[in-house]
């Protein structure tokens, strides 16, 4: 392998062949997995990722695609070979053009997502992808994940705001499918193969993205309730009576809201008394505030007046604002602190959700005398993270050791409900395997054969997404 280094050293300059103090690169964010790579390769622009990608095929080494390291699924991180490479994107982070008349910014893969939501910004836009990791993820990670998120409700998943694609092919090919436009039924859309495949059909080397009016007038409350069928219920009212400009509806378990203010210790207590679920909704408009503020706040006291609400905190100013998102956001974090937890990040029809968290709750509870689930996540989407926390008083392995069952118990529920058993993050290597138990054999088939056509040599992210 040393002959492959020094190649690797011609092409991207001795400095960003990495082989040393790879700590950053080698373990997930969860902490869940950590590998030991070959090196880490840093191309500074398409052509270098592309020479990159010749050389790996030539010498047969495995490359695993990295953006900003925040997947919860394993999907970036080496095995344990000492084989494969990671190759890191964040040197591609230039913005190559910015067309506020057509609504598009071509940026590269690197570029992370809080510096493309400022720059939309900066040109009265809003790029509206929007996640706890934020300041951390990049777009290639993002459209690799086909990313979901706060404002899903309102704009679609990562899939819906990409325009075009630039992709380096296994065999080192670029595939140019940089197109801004909003129309073109010119054969397959190939740019959505590569959408949601974690890395494993290609590497994704920059991205034209929608952007859309900004928003100027936003609204934001915390509402609290006995149940999430209430929730729903609200949902609908809020939806009926601001249409398009609702854009999030978050829920959270007391459990979830509780866990946040025992690590985030700043975080305020919103309510006198303790409700058993709450959610965060915000409504945003491009026009007045004023007008935005009324028919929000008219709508809140609709649901007030109809008993759906039992208790309400509607921020007063943007500081307020971001105190409550602040208890939504740091949920994943203050789920690392309180120690290891079985998670899921399911959806079922919106409509089916109080009824699948009535099914499941007492399953759980039934199998584990004091468990802990912590539920929370894009109710707008039907998308929970149905999070089970171990019962007090059993150590961390002893817990990790019942996620077959623990996920039986969860995932064949959602399988009954016609469910995903990923929704957003993805499966990577920790939920790849589901898909032989979750998915038909010819849908899984298929994919086989895409992942052949366009990675005969199987070096593209090996065993991730598709199980062995
Ligand atoms: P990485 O973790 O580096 O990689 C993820 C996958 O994409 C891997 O399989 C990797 O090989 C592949 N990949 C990365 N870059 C490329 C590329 N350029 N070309 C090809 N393949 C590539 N996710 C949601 O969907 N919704 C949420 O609300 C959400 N909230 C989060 C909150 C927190 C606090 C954290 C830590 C994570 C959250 N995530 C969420 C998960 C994560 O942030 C997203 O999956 C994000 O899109 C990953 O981006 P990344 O750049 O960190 O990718
Ligand atoms: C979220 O919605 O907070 C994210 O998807 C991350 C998580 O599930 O912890
Ligand atoms: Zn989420």
């Amino acid at each position: 392998m040393t002959e492959f280094l020094d190649e690797a050293r011609a092409i991207l300059g001795e400095a960003h062949v990495l082989t040393t103090d790879l700590a950053a690169y080698v373990t997930d964010w969860r902490g869940k997995f950590t590998g030991q790579p070959l090196a880490v390769l840093r191309p500074a622009d398409t052509a270098q990722v592309a020479a990159t990608v010749r050389l790996c095929a030539a010498h047969g080494v495995p490359i695993v695609p990295q953006g900003g390291n925040t997947g919860m699924c394993g999907g970036a991180t080496p095995d344990g070979s000492g084989a494969q490479v990671v190759l890191s994107l964040s040197r591609l982070n230039r913005v190559r053009s910015i067309d506020p008349l057509n609504n598009t910014l071509t940026v590269e893969a690197g570029c992370v997502l809080q510096a493309i939501q400022a720059l939309a910004a900066e040109h009265d836009r809003l790029f509206p992808l929007s996640l706890g990791a934020e300041g951390s993820c990049q777009i290639g990670g993002n459209i690799a994940t086909n990313a979901g998120g706060v404002q899903v409700l309102r704009y679609g998943n990562t899939r819906d705001l990409v325009l075009g694609l630039e992709v380096v092919l296994a065999d080192g090919q670029v595939l140019n499918l940089l197109r801004a436009l909003r129309k073109d039924n010119t054969g397959y859309d190939l740019k959505h193969l590569f959408i949601g495949s974690e890395g494993t059909l290609g590497i994704i080397t920059a991205a034209v993205l929608k952007l859309f009016p900004a928003p100027h007038a936003q609204a934001v409350a915390f509402a609290a309730f006995k149940t999430p069928q209430q929730a729903l219920q609200l949902l609908g009212l809020m939806r009926g009576q601001l249409g398009d400009r609702f854009t999030a509806f978050e829920l959270m378990s007391q459990a979830s809201v509780a866990m946040v203010r025992r690590y985030f210790p700043a975080t305020p207590a919103l309510f006198g008394t303790p409700h058993a679920w709450h959610v965060l909704m915000q409504a945003s408009d491009a026009s007045g505030q004023q007008a935005l503020d009324a028919a929000f706040q008219a709508a809140l006291e609709v649901a007030l007046e109809q008993g759906i609400i039992d208790d309400v905190v509607v921020a007063t100013s943007e500081a307020q604002a971001h105190e409550l998102w602040a208890v939504r956001e740091n949920i994943s974090e203050a789920q690392q602190h309180d120690g290891s937890n079985i998670k899921h990040d399911i959806a079922v029809p919106v409509s089916g959700v109080p009824a699948f968290i009535d099914e499941v709750l007492p399953l759980l509870q039934a199998a584990y005398e004091g468990v802990r689930p912590i539920v929370y996540g894009h109710l707008g989407d039907g998308n929970l993270h149905f999070n089970v926390s171990r019962p007090a008083g059993w150590t961390t392995p002893g817990w990790q050791l019942e996620t077959d069952r623990v996920n039986a118990i969860v995932l064949d529920v959602v399988a009954r409900y016609q469910g995903s058993f990923s929704a957003e993050h993805g499966l990577g290597q920790l939920k790849n395997h589901e898909m032989l138990l979750y998915k038909a054999p010819l849908e899984v088939d298929v994919m086989r054969r895409v992942k052949q056509a366009l990675d005969p040599q199987g070096l593209i992210n090996p065993r991730k997404l598709l199980p062995d």
